[in-house]
């Protein structure tokens, strides 16, 4: 596969549910540390949701993929995350016209990047999820100008979106409600930019087992 299709947008999804559920308990611990312990279940619920609305009304392009995911997102997962991912992949599916190649790749992680901010007004530095879409959007840039393929710069933006989330650690949080810990807030993982990194580690399997 040269550029990345419907059906890799589906088995995105299917595998994003699948890795969701299996991280489920580690996603609610690290978000029991810092915050009301609800992110695994927010997530492998609402993923769980958007790959039976996949099934039952298939869509015909990647656009029409992320819109379901932005819309079950929205009504299904309470919280920030909920909102964050759903304006995410909204954005995304704007973003999913024309050639979806590599350089795409790059313009769909800024996507997803810029809903969040939007919705969510947080910079990097604040351990939050914009703290694994910023190095991912810039290992993703660095790979498709290298001439990688989309598989290549979708598995280079989750490598780094995973290093992103490792580095949240020392970090203090000042967004959601972990920034009510403080101080207390260090020393632990941001929930949100383990979870995306997910996100983005599954859509380069996806991508790879299409190739
Ligand atoms: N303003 C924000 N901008 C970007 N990401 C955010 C923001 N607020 C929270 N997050 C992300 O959302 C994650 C928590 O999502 P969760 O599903 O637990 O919703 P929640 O419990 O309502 O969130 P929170 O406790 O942060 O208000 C955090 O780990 C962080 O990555
Ligand atoms: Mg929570």
């Amino acid at each position: 596969m040269t550029n990345l299709d419907v059906e890799w947008a589906k088995d995105w999804m299917r595998r994003a549910s699948a890795i969701l559920t299996e991280h489920r308990m580690e996603l609610i611990d690290l978000d029991r540390a810092i915050g009301d312990g609800d992110h695994g279940e927010n997530m492998s619920r609402g993923f769980a949701v958007v790959v039976t609305r996949l099934d039952e009304a298939p869509p015909e392009d990647v656009a029409g993929v992320f819109k379901v995911v932005a819309q079950t997102l929205m009504a299904k997962v309470g919280g920030a995350s909920g909102p964050l991912y759903g304006t995410a992949f909204m954005r995304a599916a704007k973003s999913a016209e024309g050639e979806l190649d590599s350089a795409w790749v790059v313009t769909l992680c800024e996507a997803a990047l810029d809903g969040i901010v939007t919705r969510g007004k947080a910079t990097t530095g604040e351990k939050t999820m914009v703290d694994a879409w910023t190095p991912a959007i810039e290992a993703a840039r660095a790979a498709a100008e290298a001439g990688k393929s989309p598989a290549e710069t979708l598995r280079a933006a989750a490598d780094a979106a995973a290093d992103g989330a490792e580095k949240t650690v020392p970090m203090k949080a000042t967004k959601g409600r972990a920034s009510y810990l403080g101080e207390r807030s260090i020393g632990h993982k941001d929930p949100g930019s383990t979870s995306t990194s997910y996100l983005l580690a599954t859509a380069a399997d996806a991508a790879e087992a299409a190739a």
